[in-house]
């Protein structure tokens, strides 16, 4: 097994994961960090495509359970294993299921107009803040129930739940200050909110299923609020960074923009293609089952895994010439931004239907947005999350 002196918390490699990547995939399949977790405890790394399949499909081999005591345990569909994740995914895909999804469209489209309206009538915008965080927070917390003038709190909560997320992975928990408390209160808040749907069943939309399930004693109100809090959470920082960065790819990029005006058809492939490239969430965590024999290097039982979707789509033994963005690449679809195997992100649909909407609704104004040369974008800095975290746009009349 070799072990490359990189390091994977640093700043450089959050901002710029691209070339490190490359070298844990040919020099170090199986990279090995001792005493790298934030918690002081080793971890292993992987990079390849066909090994990061294996380590999201195999469920003999690698679990998503990765804590091994009670603290931050909590009980969310991401951090299950079958059987308990089979009954909670079954719950999950009754409330959030395509069908639900296609019936969204015209609702969806009401949004994104209203917020692109909103942006044609300023000259300079700050674009995470007027777009790409308000379009899944509405999408999803109108979805759950939540009124918008609890906008300014939903963010603060899902900014909660992804802290909670960080601190189960080993994040020290004095980084993210009063999380804990957020993420109490917003269980309250789902928790009334579904006992105001009490005895009043409506199919509608993902609270009230989640509230049907519970009436027929299937959910339990701690399980629905824990899955109130991962849709929240997985929705909206995800697809915030694919719509940021889209955007930014369209806007700095003439010939892309120009070709996506002429042909807005092909809107799904660029946002497959742009997934591929930018995975939003570059890694996920698990722990093996039993030892684990890859590459002629074990990964002993117990051991946590960094599992790099951001490398695996960049890899050129299934993506040939990976750091270029190609729309018309024939296997973009294979790439593993949403996950693969039994947690397959259930939000998928949705998010390229926000994504679908947002892009389209933008190549009617092309000619009036540009970035602001003053102040270029800003990336994000959280690990494991890659997007725009601010982007300034300046909008002609
Ligand atoms: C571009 C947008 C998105 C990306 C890139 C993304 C990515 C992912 C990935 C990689 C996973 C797998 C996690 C794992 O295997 O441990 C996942 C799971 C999940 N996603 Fe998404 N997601 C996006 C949008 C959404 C949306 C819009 C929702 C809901 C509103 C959502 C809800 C979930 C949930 C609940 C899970 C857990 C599923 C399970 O563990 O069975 N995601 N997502």
């Amino acid at each position: 097994m070799t072990t490359l002196a990189i390091d994977l918390t640093s700043r450089e490699y959050r901002l710029n994961p691209w070339p490190l990547y490359a070298r844990l995939r040919d020099e170090a399949p199986v990279h090995h960090v001792p005493e790298g977790a934030a918690d002081g405890s080793d971890f292993y790394v992987l990079s390849r495509y066909d090994d990061v399949a294996l380590a999201l499909k195999d469920k003999k081999l690698f679990s998503s359970q990765i804590r091994r005591d009670d603290y931050m345990n909590l009980p969310m569909l991401v951090n299950r294993d079958a059987p308990e994740h089979t009954r909670l995914r079954h719950m999950a895909n009754r409330a959030f299921n395509a069908r639900l999804v296609r019936t969204l469209g015209d609702w969806v489209q009401t949004i994104v107009d209203d917020l692109m309206t909103d942006l044609l009538s300023h000259d300079r915008v700050e674009f995470v803040e007027a777009f790409t965080t308000s379009l899944p927070l509405r999408v999803v917390g109108g979805m759950l129930g939540i009124p918008l003038d609890r906008k300014a709190d939903l963010r603060r909560w899902s900014q909660a739940v992804m802290d909670s997320f960080a601190v189960a992975a080993g994040m020290d928990p004095d980084e993210a200050p009063g999380f804990f408390e957020d993420l109490m209160e917003f269980g309250n808040y789902m928790g009334d909110l579904a006992a105001e749907r009490k005895g009043k069943p409506n199919r509608e939309d993902i609270l009230g299923e989640l509230v049907v399930q519970h009436e027929a004693g299937d959910l339990t109100r701690d399980e629905l609020v824990t899955m109130a809090w991962s849709f929240v959470a997985a929705g909206h920082e995800t697809t915030m960074n694919l719509l940021g960065g889209g955007f930014h790819l369209l806007l700095s990029d003439p010939e892309v923009a120009k070709r996506m005006a002429a042909e807005p058809e092909r809107t799904g492939d660029f946002a497959e293609e742009y997934l591929r490239l930018n995975s939003p969430t570059q890694w996920l965590l698990r722990r093996t089952k039993q030892d684990v024999e890859l590459h002629g290097s074990v990964i002993p039982e117990g051991a946590l895994v960094h599992v790099l979707l951001g490398a695996a789509n960049r890899d050129p033994r299934h993506f040939p010439d990976p750091d270029t963005f190609d729309l018309d690449r024939p296997n973009k679809g294979d790439h593993m931004a949403f996950g693969a195997g039994p947690h397959f992100c259930p939000g998928a649909a949705l998010s390229r239907l926000l994504a679908d909407r947002a892009f389209h609704a933008y190549y009617a104004h092309l000619d009036r947005f540009s970035l602001d040369p003053e102040e270029p974008a800003q990336y994000r800095t959280r690990q494991g999350s890659y997007g725009i975290a601010k982007m300034n746009v300046l909008v002609s009349r």
